[in-house]
């Protein structure tokens, strides 16, 4: 035999061993094999065990459990009645708990820790909303990159994030805490996000399960009230809502779902088991496992769709849902229910397998305290890398909706600068909300970000926004009669060259359970704006918030607006840059701006409806008293450069490849950055297709003068849809191609397919 064939086989048999090390976790056995060996060990209580998680002693994430509930949590840990615990934080605290179960239960099956880690853990990244308005998907799995290690380094393994669920209305609190409008943007970022947080290798000590949530359309509550019904199509659930979460398992292996408060064609998320039976273990294929959400098993009583907490144990596990948070049934019940025959055991079987692959794959049985070093913890949490991380993070957030006559930047020459508006000088609103872990005030503020570029500057508060405590949970009292400092802001402003507005929304007026009737400026600030305005037009206003919001005085009267979101913990140095010129804006909006919350739910991908226009004929979809048009539409977002599209071409010679080509070219004199957007509207189909999706982006970089050839390749991943019962379909007819600056803006091109 000659040396190659030998050499060839023995480099065969090197990656085969290599490749099955790694299925066997580094101990010969694989890791199926070990959890069917422990699974067999288990009596029924101890399954069950494997499904009940318990709130810690630390925070409160939703409704506190009744006390009679929570008294035993200790003796059950003890007991091997608890597969995990949430809301514990520090090293010390999960060594104490993880012990408990280590070391006093029966098999000593260790706990997988679950907690919050949403946009960041101690070294707050902007609202995951901001980083979605980066459109770079690189930086977005960096920031969950930093946030897993520093999260593992208190103790942590699993985290419940990406949200990836869509919404269309500013009005939901929660959308602070997602990617936006849009399916195809969602579901990259929701990829990115779950990358980020699980690394290449799960069993590193510096990875963590990440979390799809909420399963599914929770975004869709009516009314944006958050909890409240959601009713809508299966069209719609297949083509906008699902996405995100097929892509998390397809491209990214996400290892758990939460699913959702509310219904799905009336049946609770979590006694949804077309949700979870028939579309995510079915046909999807789904291995991990996945958790309620805090107690909305129990919720499915108040739904009335669950008679006790008995039935709910009983519908839930039956429905897939493997993991109950917070609602004590299935710690009470389910056992009893396999012995009466309620609960066949093969369910209960297969969902402590889920749960036992992924506690085997994070390595918890190699070593239970592997995330538990307080000298890791001590020199990660905070570190100067991931701080400057989420400073490069928080200017690729920031969007500029406007700059006439090139307002903005202003020279570090500029005098009597006057910063104006309470958000200015708040260490803490920056940080926005799902900041757990997070510490309090520890935000750059603005006004700190700018006087690191000018002793020009004197501030001014104008107005509180919110009088009262204002720590989590508790509801705001906005301020809407203290007047008192409007005066001496006025007074500024009028002796002042150029006036910085910083206005917006408090950290927790989004987030959940934070849904708002009106999406205006809070309290008396649009009131103090137009002060302001009287004694000086010259004004930069910088909004920091959690959702769109209608600002339409804002656009018509000031000459600059810079959207500056909630950025996390470097948010006063971020914006200082964009507004002193050293960083190029490159932000675009991933949620459309409104003019009116009256217009709300407002998206971009539309369907046309039987009266398209035109405007002006009484017989068209409009308001009497508004625009049917956005403030600022999705995609939006200017530069300090100018960046012009030509020469779209496309080549559809190759039906399975649409081959799509444009020359952007930066025609100002200062290199900037530029997210190149690809739309498609598929013009006659079997079910109605919107006037555009987005189904392609690119974010590049331009000197000033540079040209480049932007291309994209249209295959049937793109150009299909889902029919109402889930088929997918791609059929021939005539396609637009858009691309441009934005989703209002774009040059157009068709091909046949
Ligand atoms: C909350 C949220 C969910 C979160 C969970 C644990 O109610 O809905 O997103 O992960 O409870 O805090």
């Amino acid at each position: 035999m000659n040396k190659w064939l030998v050499f060839s086989l023995g480099l065969f048999l090197l990656v085969l061993i290599a490749c099955n090390q790694t299925e066997n976790n580094h101990n010969g056995t694989s890791i199926d094999d070990k959890v069917e060996s422990l699974l067999s060990k288990m009596s029924i209580e101890e399954k069950v065990g494997q499904m009940n998680q318990y709130n810690g002693f630390y925070d409160v994430t939703g409704p506190a459990p009744s006390e009679g509930d929570a008294k035993n949590k200790y003796e059950h840990i003890k007991s091997g009645l608890v597969g995990s615990m949430l809301n514990v934080r520090g090293v010390k605290n999960v060594r104490e708990m993880q012990s408990l179960a280590v070391d006093s239960s029966r098999l000593g099956i260790p706990m997988i820790f679950g907690f919050d880690v949403i946009h960041g853990h101690k070294t707050l990244s902007p609202i995951p909303l901001a980083e979605a308005a980066s459109w770079d998907l690189e930086a977005i799995e960096k920031s969950a990159r930093i946030a897993a290690i520093e999260a593992s380094a208190e103790g942590l393994n699993w985290t419940f994030a990406p949200m990836v669920d869509i919404s269309r209305d500013a009005r939901w609190g929660r959308v602070m805490e997602g990617a936006g409008e849009d399916t195809y943007l969602g579901s990259r970022i929701g990829v990115a996000r779950v990358k980020g947080f699980q690394g290449d290798d799960l069993s590193a000590v510096n990875t963590i399960a990440a979390c799809a949530k909420h399963f599914a359309a929770y975004g869709f509550a009516e009314g944006g009230r958050d909890y409240n019904t959601v009713d809508l199509g299966t069209a719609t659930l297949y083509n906008v809502v699902f996405p995100p979460f097929k892509a998390a398992i397809e491209e990214a292996d996400v290892k758990t779902f939460m699913n959702a408060f509310n219904i799905v064609n009336g049946i609770p998320a979590t006694g949804n088991s077309f949700l979870m039976r028939d579309i995510l273990k079915g046909e999807w294929g789904f291995e991990g496992y996945v958790i309620s959400d805090w107690s909305s098993g129990e919720e499915m009583i108040d739904h009335g769709f669950a008679r006790d907490t008995a039935h709910v144990a009983q519908l839930a596990a039956m429905a897939g849902s493997d993991m109950d948070m917070e609602s004590y049934a299935y710690v009470k019940y389910l056992a009893q229910h396999v012995k009466d025959g309620k609960v066949p055991e093969s369910i209960i079987d297969d969902a402590v397998r889920r749960i036992l692959k992924v506690k085997f794959e994070l390595g918890l049985f190699d070593d239970p305290y592997k995330y538990c070093d307080e000298a890791r913890e001590k020199k990660l949490i905070y570190h100067e890398d991931h701080m400057d991380a989420a400073r490069e993070m928080a200017k690729k957030s920031i969007v500029l909706l406007k700059n006439e006559n090139n307002t903005l930047p202003l020279s570090i020459d500029q005098k009597k600068i006057a910063v104006i508006g309470t958000l200015a000088a708040d260490k803490d609103s920056p940080l926005g909300n799902w900041r757990m872990a997070g510490d309090d005030n520890v935000a750059v503020s603005v006004l700190e970000g700018l006087k690191k570029y000018s002793s020009n500057i004197t501030y001014a508060e104008g107005a509180k926004l919110v009088t009262g405590p204002t720590a989590f949970p508790i509801e705001l009292e906005v301020n809407e009669t203290d007047r008192s400092g409007f005066k001496e802001a006025i007074k500024l402003a009028k002796r002042s060259e150029v006036v910085i507005m910083v206005l917006g929304e408090h950290g927790l007026h989004s987030g959940e359970a934070r849904s708002r009737v009106d999406i205006d400026l809070p309290g008396l600030q649009q009131e103090l704006l137009e002060e302001v305005y009287k004694v000086n037009k010259n004004i930069v206003l910088v909004l920091n918030n959690g959702r769109p919001l209608a600002i339409t005085w804002a656009d018509e009267h000031l000459p600059a607006i810079v959207e500056a979101w909630q950025l996390g913990i470097q948010a006063g140095n971020a914006i200082a840059e964009v507004i002193f010129g050293d960083y190029n804006p490159s932000g675009k909006l991933p949620m459309t701006f409104p003019r009116h919350v009256g217009q709300v739910p407002m998206y971009y991908n539309y369907f046309n409806t039987g009266r398209p226009g035109p405007d002006g004929e009484l017989f068209y979809p409009h308001y009497m008293d508004e625009s049917h048009l956005p403030l600022y539409p999705f995609g939006y977002g200017l530069s300090y450069s100018e960046f012009e599209y030509s020469n779209l071409t496309l080549d559809a010679s190759n039906k399975k490849e649409i081959k799509v080509s444009v020359e952007v070219k930066n025609v100002s004199e200062r290199v900037g950055e530029e997210v190149v957007q690809l739309y498609i509207r598929d013009h006659v189909a079997s079910i109605v297709r919107p006037v555009k999706e987005l189904k392609g982006f690119k974010k590049i970089a331009l000197a000033g003068g540079q040209s480049k050839i932007v291309e994209f390749v249209l295959t049937d991943n793109e150009l299909g849809f889902y029919m109402p019962d889930g088929e997918y379909v791609v059929e021939p007819g005539q396609f637009d191609v858009m691309v441009g600056t934005s989703s209002a803006e774009v040059i157009k091109g068709e091909f046949e397919l």
